[in-house]
Parts: structure tokens; sequence; C-alpha cells
């Protein structure tokens, strides 16, 4: 294919301003809150949140949200304090999560927040304690691969963004 020179010019700073605006999405997304499912199978009895923060290495900032995925007939969700939290004492507590058993909350502040579920099933390890950051540092470029896949991390639509971006490009590059 015989491009002219003024095309090949067009294409290449249209390329460049796609790539710019896929650089300044992601950034934002990055920035953005995010929403994080507790557990990698829910919030289930006999499964080790502590072990569960600990692998996934995450990090959580003020505006992120939790979710929690359970069986609403036979667990709960209750927000407590640190002695509550550590002698599984669900009375008093300091906020009920509990709706329809996909159930979010907001970490509107940095600090130590600590969930458990009542029935005794605290016992039986659903509890977990999470500390909120004050704010998001600015992305590094490895930053999304370094850890792994980011299993809990839920953003999907930043993830068609991409795809979106990088579709278009290829359009104006190749076509
Ligand atoms: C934690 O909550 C329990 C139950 O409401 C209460 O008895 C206790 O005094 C609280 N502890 C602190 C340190 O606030
Ligand atoms: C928490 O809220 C749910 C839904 O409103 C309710 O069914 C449940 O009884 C509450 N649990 C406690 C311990 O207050
Ligand atoms: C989770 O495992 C850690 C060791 O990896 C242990 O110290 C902790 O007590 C366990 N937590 C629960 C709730 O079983």
């Amino acid at each position: 294919m015989e491009n002219s020179g003024r095309t090949t010019i067009g294409k290449t700073v249209l390329s460049m301003a796609i790539t710019a605006v896929t650089v300044m999405m992601i950034v934002e997304c990055a920035a953005a809150e995010q929403l994080y499912k507790v557990g990698s199978r829910g919030w289930i009895p006999n499964y080790n949140y502590t072990d569960w923060l600990n692998q996934s290495h995450e990090h959580f900032y003020v505006g992120d949200w939790l979710l929690f995925v359970f069986d609403k007939h036979s667990y709960n969700v209750l927000e407590v304090n640190e002695t509550s939290y550590e002698n599984c004492n669900d009375q008093g507590f300091i906020k009920n999560i509990t709706r329809g058993g996909r159930d979010v909350v907001q970490l509107t502040e940095a600090r130590r927040y600590y969930f458990l579920s009542s029935g005794g099933y605290c016992w039986n390890g659903m509890k977990v304690a999470i500390n909120v950051e004050d704010f998001a540092p600015t992305p590094a470029p490895a930053s999304s691969t370094e850890n792994g896949s980011p299993s809990n991390i839920v953003s999907r639509q930043m993830i068609i963004l991409i795809a979106f971006c990088v579709a278009l490009e290829w359009m104006v590059l190749f076509l």
C-alpha cells in the first residue's frame, strides 16, 4: 500500500492521541475507588481471612468498597470494634452490613475496620480486619502485574476501556 506521507503522519498523530487518552484513563481508573470481594470463596466459615489478606497483598484506601458474598440464612456481617473482633463478641456492634447476601460497605475513614459473623461462626474464622490507608499512591507502571493476578480487583470497566483503545489504535494503524 503506497500511503502518502501526510496520511502516515495523520495516523501517527491520531495513534499518539489515542495512546495519551488510554494512559489518562488507566491513571484515573487506578486512582478511583475499587470494589474488593472479601475472600476468594466469599464469606464462609473455616477460611482464614488473615491468610487471604496476606496472600492477596491488597491495599485498601479511603473510598474503596468491600463486597461480602454469603448465605444470608446462615451468616451475617457486622462491623465491630477491635475488642469485639478479638473476642468474637457480636453484641453492641457498630454497624450491621447484612442485607441480601451480596452486601457492600464503603471504607470511608483511614483506620482499621473489623468485621465478623455472629451465630458462633466468628469462632470458625468468619472475621476479618481491614487496614484502610489515607490515599492511593501514584500508580507505578508495573504495579498491576507485580503481584500476579489482581484477582480481587473488580475492574471490568477498565479492561473494556483498554481493549477498546487498543482495538481503535490497531484500526488507525493498519486500515
Ligand atoms: C467495643 O464494643 C463493645 C460492645 O459494644 C463494648 O462493650 C466495648 O466497650 C467496646 N470497646 C472499646 C474499646 O470501645
Ligand atoms: C442485620 O440486618 C438484617 C437486615 O436488615 C436483619 O435481618 C438482621 O436481623 C440484622 N442483624 C442483627 C444482628 O441486627
Ligand atoms: C489464620 O492463620 C494465621 C497463621 O497463618 C493464624 O495466626 C491466625 O490465628 C489464623 N486466624 C484464624 C481466624 O484462624
